[in-house]
């Protein structure tokens, strides 16, 4: 592949954004960026540092001024400074705070800067909510995600047990429905489809068909064959 472009993913929680992203880095040989999993860092930075209540009340003014000395990095797996927090940060507890915290200003500044640094020369392939609206406007190829949320929260469940993780699948597709609601009705950023970007509904689609897919669309859109 010559041509180094940007490909963002956006779309509802659990539709398999970084696992399709994950796989079209491995064949592209594109860096693959979670832009979700810094969201989570900041929310289990202010989960540990005791700013966030029961409630999910936040004390902003606290976070904000912890936030100078935080250091998120992608390598791929998720730092904080030189801490690897990579399976905290897909815990349940962040995953319940993780939507207000992502709704506060101030932090989608933090994030939004530091995803943008990492995509500078291209070659990214970046996947979250508001990836082809407002972090990276101008990219390339923007790619939409979503599935009934029933066979979201199925995936989920399934990959949390196999995890190891102690959950029920009501708990699940709550957290998923939350989730959506919190993520495309917040003030800044929300969760939406940009204009020009192409919708992917991957509710009966495997892993497989998802790949053949978009095989096709690089040859025909941008005469890139993977
Ligand atoms: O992709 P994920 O489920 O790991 O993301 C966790 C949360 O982070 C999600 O509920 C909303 C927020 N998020 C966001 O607001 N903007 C992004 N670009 C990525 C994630």
């Amino acid at each position: 592949m010559s041509r180094k472009i940007i490909i963002a993913i956006d779309g509802y929680s659990s539709t398999g954004k970084s696992t399709f992203a994950k796989l079209i880095s491995d064949r592209t040989g594109y860096l693959h960026l979670d832009s979700g999993a810094v969201y989570r860092a900041v929310t289990l930075f202010a989960l540990r540092g005791g700013w966030i209540d029961a409630e999910n009340n936040i004390d902003q003014k606290a976070l904000r001024s912890a936030m100078r000395q935080l250091r998120v990095s992608l390598r791929p797996d998720t730092y904080i400074n030189e801490e690897n927090v990579e399976g905290l940060i897909r815990q349940m507890d962040v995953s319940n705070a993780v939507s207000p915290v992502s709704a506060i200003g101030f932090v989608r500044e933090y994030v939004d800067k530091l995803l943008r640094r990492y995509g500078k020369k291209g070659g990214i392939v970046m996947d979250g909510r508001d990836i082809g609206t407002n972090v990276f406007p101008d990219a390339q190829l923007k790619i939409f995600m979503t599935a009934d949320a029933k066979v979201r929260a199925q995936r989920r469940y399934d990959e949390m047990i196999e995890g190891g993780k102690q959950v029920t699948f009501e708990e699940v597709m709550q957290n998923i429905l939350d989730r959506d609601e919190k993520d495309t009705h917040r003030e800044i950023s929300p969760l939406r489809q940009a204009e020009d970007a192409i919708v992917l509904d991957n509710t009966d689609m495997t892993l497989e068909e998802e790949m053949v897919w978009f095989k096709d669309l690089m040859h025909t859109r941008f005469g890139i064959d993977i």
